[in-house]
């Protein structure tokens, strides 16, 4: 069987080409996003691999399915990028990796409140030119605050996990309660009061309708002043716009961004000798109090394997005419 990559780079056909053998795939990569522009060249293919931000709307679908192409494997747990009521309809079987080693993502958020917290990306710098001022540098303890979680699935259980340690406060949110979570401490409340107690806020839903821009000019309001937000979950969680004016105004206090609304435009290639023409990523970048990085909290050695067995391994199934192992693998 033959399989199309999009949005390959070198560490995915590492990954997938040391697995691949045991499977034995006919793997095909492309480096492009894919797209309407780009749909036409897949040839002969029975699947093709996905990732992030590729678009799989209803055009490309309909032409996916002309060419003869059964099934879609994401190499990730979102599937908002995908049409999936064209997918159905044209009979195509979407699968995904539902959970890669969620610790890879917890972990990432941790490491941006810590540094957002100390500052340690400052400091770095401040050192390697013999300044050892500390001014500027003053954190708070993470002990007793209250850490507000919204989405409680795999990522944000284990981003719970990590957080209790600290000896802080867990309270949160979700449409579908964790008793995991409630037995060790965690207290659900409803959206509005998470959003008003916590000094913390770690967004772990997917983006849906109803989570699309969570975080707004109203539910900013609804904060304490100086709150500080983490998202590496969906950039459509958060409207920039409301966010950079919450910044402004100090309503917001630290900024950790793992994701972004535009991010298919930017992510995951380097741009450094090129002038960026999106003047709200430019203006994030700029305060001092927010740290983007670029979609890479999935990005351990344990994940990417871990992705690579899972989707080759959902393939085979379905291949075989069975159903993925996991039936959270199962998308459409
Ligand atoms: P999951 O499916 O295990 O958990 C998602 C949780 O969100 C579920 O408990 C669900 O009930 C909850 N949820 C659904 N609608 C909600 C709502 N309206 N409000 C609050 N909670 C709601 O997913 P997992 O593995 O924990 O991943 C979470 C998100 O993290 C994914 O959707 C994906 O977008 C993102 N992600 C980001 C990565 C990165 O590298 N930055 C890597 C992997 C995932």
């Amino acid at each position: 069987m033959k399989v199309t990559f999009f949005s390959t780079k070198p560490y995915d056909r590492e990954f997938f080409d040391r697995f691949n053998p045991s499977f034995g795939f006919e793997l095909e990569y492309y480096e492009t996003h894919l797209g309407p522009h780009i749909v036409n060249a897949v040839e002969h293919a029975t699947a093709i691999c996905a990732f992030v931000n590729d678009k799989l709307n209803a055009e490309v679908i309909d032409v996916l399915a002309r060419k003869g192409i059964k099934y879609i494997a994401l190499r990730c747990a979102g599937f908002n990028n995908v049409d999936l009521e064209a997918a159905r309809q044209a009979g195509l079987r979407v699968c995904r990796v539902p959970a890669y080693s969620p610790e890879a993502v917890a972990e990432h958020a941790l490491a941006m409140i810590l540094t957002l917290n100390r500052k340690t990306h400052k400091a770095y710098n401040r050192v390697r030119e013999q300044n050892f001022s500390l001014k500027g540098l003053m954190g708070f303890n993470l002990h007793g605050k209250i850490i507000g979680i919204i989405g409680t699935g795999n990522i944000g259980r284990a981003f719970a996990r990590l957080m209790r340690g600290f000896g802080c406060t867990l309270i949160a949110y979700d449409v579908v309660e964790s008793d995991e979570l409630k037995r060790f401490g965690v207290q659900y409340l409803p959206l509005r009061e998470v959003f008003a107690q916590s000094d913390i806020l770690s967004l772990h839903c997917p983006l849906l309708e109803s989570t699309r821009h969570l975080i707004n000019a109203e539910t900013l309001r609804q904060m304490k002043k100086g709150v500080m937000i983490i998202n590496t979950s969906r950039g459509g969680l958060i409207d920039s716009q409301a966010v950079l004016e919450g910044l402004r105004f100090k309503q917001i206090g630290y900024l950790g961004i793992d994701v972004y609304e535009q991010e298919d435009k930017l992510f995951f290639r380097d741009l450094s000798h090129t002038i960026i023409d999106d003047d709200t990523i430019q203006l994030l970048m700029s305060f001092p109090n927010v740290l983007v990085t670029g979609h890479q909290a999935f990005f351990t050695s344990e994940a990417m394997e871990e992705i690579a067995l899972t989707t080759l391994k959902n393939l085979a199934r379905l291949a075989q005419g069975l159903e993925p192992e996991n039936p959270a693998a199962v998308v459409v």
